[in-house]
């Protein structure tokens, strides 16, 4: 689970019920199928784990989708707001256009360290930038406005209003706006308490971005923990 600094929280796992149960098996059914890792998205994710790294990626299927979201918009410019080890990158990248490109921001230098030397294995880490710092210090320098055709928010959640408002200024008319784990686990279906701040934030994200004109056909696909989509106006 994914807390305010997109670091692992104490939040509990959600209680094992007949639907979550449900919900872990029709995961594994697609991921099955349609979400197979190969082995660097396989080392990617052992490397985290033999170096401690939270284990915070995006599932295999909620990977897949991104992969799918790209095929299918094809964009020229891809920003992703938190890089971890590269392992969404890597989806994203593979799935580009030829001449598309992927800038992917991190804080962490250790995560961004290992992203770039994971993602040198693979001929489509030649499409993708790494760049290291606070994405609050770096969105507001990237230009031009309109500059990108897909934006992926996979972060700090307390920051979502801000990351919405850059999103509306560097996405292209037609461009998509992708933002992970809006489900939390379910947490946003039930009032949260006012200290549980990456919920309640979530919560107002989902609303602001339904009731936002900039944004149409906007929706949550629950693939993994839930993820936005949205189309810039
Ligand atoms: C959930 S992980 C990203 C996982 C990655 N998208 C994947 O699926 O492989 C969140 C990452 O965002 C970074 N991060 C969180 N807040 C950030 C911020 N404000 N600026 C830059 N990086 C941030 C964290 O250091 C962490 O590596």
């Amino acid at each position: 689970v994914k807390g305010t600094g997109g670091e692992p929280t104490a939040t509990p796992p959600p209680p094992a019920t007949a639907g979550s149960r449900m919900a872990a098996a029709v995961e594994r059914y697609v991921q099955e199928r349609f979400a197979q890792e190969d082995p660097l998205l396989e080392r990617i994710r052992e490397e985290m784990a033999h170096r401690g790294l939270p284990t915070i990626q995006v599932p295999a299927v909620t990977g897949a989708f991104l992969a799918l979201m790209v095929r299918i918009s094809r964009p020229g410019r891809v920003l992703e707001v938190g890089t971890l080890a590269g392992y969404s990158a890597l989806w994203i990248a593979r799935a580009l256009p030829p001449e598309g490109h992927l800038l992917t921001l991190e804080r962490n230098p250790e995560h961004a360290q290992l992203a770039r030397s994971l993602l040198a294995r693979d001929p489509a880490g030649a499409r993708v930038e790494v760049r290291e710092g606070e994405a609050g210090e770096l969105l507001p320098g990237l230009e031009p406005d309109g500059g990108f055709q897909m934006v992926f928010v996979d972060a700090d959640k307390e920051r979502l209003p801000f990351y919405l408002e850059e999103a509306a200024r560097l996405l292209s008319p037609g461009g998509l706006l992708l933002v992970d784990n809006v489900l939390w686990r379910g947490a946003v279906l039930e009032e949260a308490p006012e200290e549980d701040g990456a919920t309640r934030a979530i919560q107002a994200f989902n609303d602001a971005v339904a009731r936002d004109h900039r944004f149409t056909s906007a929706t949550i696909v629950p693939v993994g923990d839930g993820v936005l989509v949205a189309v810039r106006g």
